[in-house]
């Protein structure tokens, strides 16, 4: 950051070393990240509190969005319902101890779980929350796959120790080998269950003890010195000398906590805590907020752009339809990648190679939505878009033709004809599959055999939310056909002649996606498994960026 900063103070005018200073500092101050954990861990009760401790809500039961995974049919009218309230969730923004912390949701229910992962492009760091009693679960292990393609930097936080769990060091272990990262314990437990006294802060050097109260929060005691004899008056002999023992194991075992290693995700700092019991969450927090980075520079196609440039850019990683079912309108989410976005200022949406300036961008301060003047990179604003403007991806810049990458769809596991069920509506239909798809609400593919539309989806739930949608938004029905397939992957080669040859043998099995690429569809792992092997000059791709 300090070679970043002396770079931007290489600047001719006043009037321009005042701005960038003004952008740096609002940069430095900025913490974008996401909480991640498996349903149930307590990803919703951990965000709920630190909207508490920062002031952004003051009750606690205020945030609800995650409750839609509790659903556990496919049930999407309950989902429905209950979707104005995840759009003001969607992204929580809240002032703490002068850092300005944009907290970004991911919906819980795993059929969404590809929103999950274009939300996770617009962090700069997440937090994972883990059951001690439960350990790493497949949602964990499979989001922290994604963390680890992005080098993305982060924080486990051990919930629940107010049960009996896992023995801390077993789970230091899992830790490590499940999430395939190093880990450093930046606070240890005393005891758990019943018997949880509190966790020892390595951080802080504080002994932070444990109440079980909903209301109040931990006590906190300085203590550089773990063998000070003061120890045993507050938890008791036993505990204390298991304390001691833990403690001189840690040091034997981890290295030194090393800020650098966080950022280049190669270790992962732990803390342990009780988020329904409000214990060790400020204490995360604090950490957080100073080992946390601020907002990183990003990769787009044609270079790497950096918060600190004066250019605004930002792309789109999030589309959110509203309920009014009376006309279409749409969110979309912007994150802020440099410079400063201004409200009625016109910028360019790269892929119309048009000018477009907004009078109403809003911003998610404590749950509810406002008009912003002004937005700083690591911001997220929303875009109301009431028809086809923007799709997942696309960039907005002050000028410069760059496209951003890293929003990958995801190979399908789950596929289906889609039919018009009334030919008086065939364009509604269209127009709406068009829509829903440039929202990534599901991948479309169109078989080159017999031409029908093929959707692809990761859960049974988006395909009720397809046929929901497109009646009340479009006015269309449509009606889902079979078909048996195991994978769609997109196939490519630089040998053009082998690519046609392909493509002639396998013409049963070729599809197009949305942007015209070449996907085959198998219809079982073995008849994948023959191409692969008779076609080495072709590559298979699962997942549509490569
Ligand atoms: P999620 O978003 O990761 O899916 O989890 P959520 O926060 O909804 O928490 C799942 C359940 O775990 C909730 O109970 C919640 O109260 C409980 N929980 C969260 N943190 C702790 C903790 O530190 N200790 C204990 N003992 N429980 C915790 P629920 O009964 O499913 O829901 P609710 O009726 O309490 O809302």
């Amino acid at each position: 950051m300090a070679g970043y900063l002396a770079k931007c103070l290489e600047i001719t005018t006043f009037a321009d070393k005042l701005y960038s200073m003004g952008l740096i500092d609002e940069i430095k101050r900025r913490r974008t990240f996401a909480v991640i954990s498996h349903p149930d861990a307590g990803k919703t009760t951990l965000t709920e509190k630190l909207l508490l401790f920062g002031g952004a809500i003051h009750i606690a039961g205020a945030v609800k969005s995650n409750k839609i995974k509790k659903t556990a049919t496919s049930d999407w009218m309950e989902i429905e319902k209950q979707r104005g309230i995840s759009v003001a969730t969607s992204v929580m923004a809240f002032d703490y101890d002068g850092y300005k912390i944009n907290i970004l949701d991911t919906p819980g229910h795993q059929d969404f779980q590809e929103d999950t992962f274009r939300t996770l492009t617009a962090v700069d760091s997440v937090i994972i929350v883990v059951d001690c009693a439960k350990g790493v679960e497949t949602q964990t292990r499979k989001l922290m796959n994604v963390c680890r393609m992005r080098n993305t930097p982060v924080i486990v936080f051990v919930n629940k120790m107010d049960r009996n769990g896992n023995k801390p060091f077993d789970l230091m272990d899992e830790l490590e080998k499940e999430l395939n990262i190093n880990v450093r314990p930046l606070s240890w437990p005393i005891n758990q269950g019943d018997k949880f006294k509190g966790v020892y802060n390595l951080f802080q050097h504080k002994l932070d003890l444990y109440k079980p109260n909903k209301q109040i929060i931990t006590e906190s005691i300085e203590f550089d010195d773990i063998n000070n004899p003061e120890l045993e008056k507050h938890i008791g002999e036993e505990d204390a000398l298991q304390i001691r023992n833990d403690l001189e194991l840690i040091e034997g075992v981890y290295s030194e906590f090393n800020i650098d290693d966080y950022m280049a995700a190669k270790v992962a700092p732990v803390f342990f805590g009780s988020a329904l019991n409000n214990f060790g969450v400020k204490e995360l927090l604090d950490c957080f907020c100073k080992i946390a980075p601020c907002p990183q520079p990003t990769q787009a196609a044609e270079r790497v752009i950096k918060p600190e440039e004066e250019a605004f850019s930002g792309f789109v990683f999030k589309i959110h339809a509203n309920m009014d079912p009376n006309h279409r309108s749409c969110i979309a989410f912007v994150k802020l990648c440099s410079g400063k976005f201004e409200r009625n200022v016109n910028y360019k949406h790269v892929r119309f190679n048009k000018l477009m300036k907004f009078s109403s961008p809003t911003a998610f301060m404590a749950q509810k939505k406002e008009t912003v003047d002004e937005a700083w990179p690591g911001d997220i604003v929303g875009l109301p878009d009431n028809g086809g403007t923007f799709k997942i991806g696309d960039t907005l810049t002050s000028g410069e033709m760059i496209h951003f990458k890293g929003l990958p769809s995801f190979s399908p596991e789950m596929f289906k004809y889609i039919e018009n069920d009334d030919p008086m509506k065939a364009k509604q239909l269209n127009k709406g599959i068009e829509q829903l798809m440039d929202e990534g609400v599901a991948q479309l593919f169109i078989n080159q055999f017999n031409g029908r539309k093929i959707i692809g989806t990761v859960g049974q739930l988006q395909f009720e939310v397809i046929q929901y949608r497109l009646l009340h938004e479009y006015n269309a029905q449509c009606r889902w056909e079979p078909i048996s397939l195991y994978k769609a992957c997109w196939v490519e080669s630089d040998d053009p002649e082998e690519m046609e040859n392909f493509k002639k043998r396998k013409y049963q099995y070729m599809a197009i996606d949305k942007e015209g690429r070449n996907v085959f569809l198998a219809d079982s792992g073995y008849i994948l498994q023959m191409a692969q092997s008779d076609f080495p000059k072709i590559r298979f791709h699962f997942s549509s960026e490569f």
